[in-house]
């Protein structure tokens, strides 16, 4: 057999050339060309599929043998939805050291558990490092077998040997196929033994799952290309200084990716966490300024997830801005909003602001509860305790609604939270939580009881409506006598009730 040789190609135009270079002769982007490998087309993956399938009607088509099988671990057969299917193949990517290998180990258990045959093939680990992990983890099962192994044809092997129903491969970017010339992890490598690897599922109904280890800014080391030759990505992410993991779909041919998997990292590995907007908050300190809860969506699962500010007095000329856990663009946004519309201005102070429990919060819908806690940290009063709040803030500080009102509100009412700051237009909310309607930021900041007279911002001309709805602007500024006594009394945080009084909200006037 002719030896297959290595070609670079472009990964936006498909130009090929000998040599890598750093600029595509093709198209002329930069750092595009990936090592490929040309293989001689008797061993390509077409021809070890064996003879081509036949056209049939569609409602001839035998799907029994597509059935999931649960894996057994409640959260990831939530969003594999239902189990790992035989003849797919699963890629699970995520950082090193954020519990890929323990993730598979328990699953592979929990499914030898059932008597069926597994194999765990580590790439990384000896197989004694990995029985004594799967002792601690309680997961020594007789049809579990392990081996470690790099290669790609050993590996094929082994498969013959044991006939498993589901093979782990731990870690694609370890192991490597004799027939490519390039190192373990390069492009090539990675690629061909995926390929060699998917074949084996296809040909065989075996279910086989991929680690893959991404690297910091979230890609998978190495190749995109792994993402079309798999059936399903599976994300594992999270805080390796916290314990919770959440486990998401970014593919997956057999159901929606819309499913949020949560763990928690403990010393007997990983837990479900069936409650996690308990867990998020079971820390929580009523009373502190600068604390707002958020009701987030994650697909389809809601969670209350606490937000923290702290705004402190800078002395660098330009100030500190941080963010974790939230975007910094938007938090870069959300100061510019508050500072012109609603008069809280953070130029000369340093921001901090952070999801609690290690998760990221993209969604726009958390931008009212991001400016609430900036604003209660601005002036050193805390939101009331039993108050969620949610709505996406507009450059004119106006709130828009936000989608899936009621299930976010419905998960807030079960943690007891009694109302919900939201804008004008949003849906009325489920029984057991009281909506209090706002338009703008400045009537949101007013609405939560922050007095923003109380530290340092003796307004005047310029000083913004904080009773005005969207589109009027300034203009009634002159209703209030900016100096005069506080609309809302201080709040003390001792004093803060666990429920708050219901003339919090009214309108004194
Ligand atoms: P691991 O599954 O090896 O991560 P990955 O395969 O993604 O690189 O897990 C790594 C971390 O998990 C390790 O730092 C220790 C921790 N861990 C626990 O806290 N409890 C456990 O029971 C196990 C097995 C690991
Ligand atoms: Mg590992």
């Amino acid at each position: 057999m002719a030896k297959p040789r290595s070609v670079f190609r472009c990964s936006d135009c498909g130009t090929s050339a000998p040599k890598w270079v750093g600029r595509c002769p093709g198209c002329e982007e930069w750092n595009t060309l990936v090592e490929e490998l040309e293989v001689p087309a008797s061993a390509s993956t077409a021809a070890l599929l064996g003879p081509s399938d036949r056209p049939v009607p569609i409602s001839e088509v035998d799907v029994d043998e597509w059935t999931a099988r649960a894996t057994g671990i409640g959260e990831l057969d939530r969003v594999l939805g239902g189990g790992l299917v035989p003849g797919s193949v699963t890629l699970v990517g995520g950082e090193p050291g954020i519990g890929k290998s323990t993730l598979l180990l328990q699953a592979v258990a929990s499914i030898a558990a059932d008597g069926a045959k597994v194999l765990y093939v580590s790439a990384e680990e000896s197989k004694q490092q990995v029985r004594l992990r799967a002792e601690r983890l309680g997961s020594l099962r007789p049809s579990l077998w392990l081996a470690s192994e790099t290669s790609v044809p050993h590996i094929l092997d082994f498969v013959d040997e044991v006939q498993p129903e589901v093979l782990v491969v731990d870690s694609i970017q370890t192991v490597h196929h004799p027939d490519v010339g390039s190192a373990p992890g390069s492009v090539a490598q990675v690629r061909e033994s995926a390929s060699r690897l998917v074949t084996a599922a296809k040909s065989r109904g075996l279910a086989v799952v991929l680690v893959g280890h991404v690297t910091k800014d979230g890609g998978l080391a190495g190749p995109r290309v792994l993402e079309h030759v798999v059936d399903t990505v599976l994300a594992f992410e999270g805080d390796r200084h916290h314990a919770l993991r959440l486990l998401r779909a970014a593919k997956h041919r057999f159901g929606a990716t819309d499913q949020l998997g949560l763990f928690e990292m403990t010393d007997r590995g990983l837990i479900g966490v069936p409650d996690p907007s308990r867990l998020f908050l079971a820390d929580r300190r009523k009373g502190v300024s600068g604390s707002v809860v958020v009701p987030t969506m994650e697909g389809h699962r809601p969670l209350l997830v606490e937000l923290q500010a702290l705004v402190t007095p800078s002395r660098l000329a330009s100030p500190r801005r941080s963010a974790q856990g939230l975007d910094s663009g938007r938090l870069s946004l959300l100061l510019a909003v508050l500072g012109e519309r609603a008069g809280c201005s953070f130029a000369e102070a340093d921001v901090y602001a952070l999801a609690v429990g290690g998760v990221r919060i993209a969604e726009p819908a958390a931008d009212l509860g991001v400016a609430l806690a900036l604003a209660s940290a601005l002036v050193g009063v805390p939101v009331p305790a039993d108050l969620v709040v949610c709505g996406e803030v507009g450059l004119g500080g106006e709130l828009r609604q936000v989608s899936q009102t009621d299930r976010r509100l419905a998960e807030a009412a079960r943690l007891g939270f009694g109302r919900a700051l939201l804008p004008r237009l949003a849906p009325d909310p489920p029984a057991g939580i009281a909506a209090v309607r706002v338009a703008t930021l400045a009537e949101a900041i007013d609405a939560a009881g922050l007095d923003l007279d109380r530290r340092g911002h003796p307004s005047g001309a310029g000083h913004p409506a904080r009773h005005g709805s969207a589109g009027d602007g300034p203009a009634r500024s002159h209703e209030r006598d900016p100096w005069a006594a506080p609309r809302l009394r201080a709040v003390d945080p001792s004093e803060i009730p666990d429920t708050v009084p219901d003339d919090l909200f009214e309108d004194p006037f």
